[in-house]
């Protein structure tokens, strides 16, 4: 596959570094709407990473978080988070990494995701496996969703919370609980990582989860919406687990759905 994925590798280490050694440093914050951050760091390194891959990859689309990247007419297309956990690193919470995907007609095919702060480096081409530092990860064995560690996140606005506040309700009861981390990118490549069972979003850009979509069904997960449809990169809702636990979540967000939009017909929600 070309040299796709090494050279996003090399770009992704560079814009970890640079990250990592802004971390150090004072925060310059401001605010793309309430409680929605930016900082110096994901322009730096989104300027970076969009400037590396025209030098490498002239005329492919690049669609990045901060909006530096172009559509071009080309079949392949990346979808790049300069910093993925930005609420973290604004408050010093040293949780957030750099991740780039590249897809092919709409497919992702190669994928990468670095977290400098652990130097942990995971990779996956389609069809060739999952890495973590070079070393083939799969997902955990647990199959029941009672032995289950879960994660998820909210977005950095409102919508959605309310249904999202009641997955977490029910499947913090069914489970050994859920994580919030504050990046879906590194959720998703624990996940791979057999470190935790399940995750999901309800509101992720593509940017979020591209990579991390990759590197779960290179580990042998499995990657839907969350009752079960086809995964879509384009779409909202991802649902990423190891498989095992997969049918039994999807029945939990179900149940939910419906007890949660009756509520709201009925004018309590
Ligand atoms: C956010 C993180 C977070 C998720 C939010 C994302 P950002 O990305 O991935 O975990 O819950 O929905 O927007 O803004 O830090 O790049
Ligand atoms: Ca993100
Ligand atoms: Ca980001």
């Amino acid at each position: 596959m070309e040299n796709f994925l090494s050279t996003a590798v090399e770009i992704a280490r560079e814009a970890g570094a640079l990250v990592a050694e802004l971390f150090k440093r004072p925060k310059e914050i401001s605010y793309k709407r309430p409680s929605d951050l930016v900082t110096n760091a994901d322009r730096r390194s989104e300027a970076l990473i969009i400037q590396r891959l025209r030098n490498h990859f002239p005329g492919q689309a690049i669609v990045a978080e901060e909006g530096g990247g172009a559509q071009t007419s080309s079949e392949y297309c990346w979808y790049v988070d300069p910093l993925d956990g930005t609420t973290n690193f604004a408050h010093g919470f040293a949780v957030f990494c750099v991740t780039l995907g590249l897809a092919y007609r709409g497919e992702v095919i190669a994928g990468v995701v670095f977290d400098p702060i652990r130097d942990e480096l995971f990779t996956a081409e389609r069809g060739s496996g999952a890495f973590l530092n070079g070393q083939r990860i799969r997902v955990s064995p647990v199959n029941k969703l009672s032995e289950s560690l879960l994660a998820t996140g909210f977005p950095p606005f409102a919508s959605n919370h309310d249904l999202n506040i009641q997955f977490y309700f029910r499947l913090t009861k069914l489970s050994h609980g859920i994580r919030r981390a504050g990046s879906a990118a590194l959720d998703l490549c624990s996940v791979a990582a057999g470190r935790f069972e399940g995750f999901w979003e309800l509101k992720l850009n593509p940017w979020d989860k591209a990579a991390g979509t990759l590197l779960v069904t290179e580990a042998g997960g499995r990657v839907s919406g969350l009752t079960g449809g086809p995964f879509q990169l384009l779409a909202d809702e991802v649902f990423a687990s190891n498989g095992h636990v997969h049918d039994e979540m999807c029945s939990v967000f179900s149940e939910v759905m419906a007890e949660y939009r009756g509520a709201k017909g009925k004018g309590e929600g």
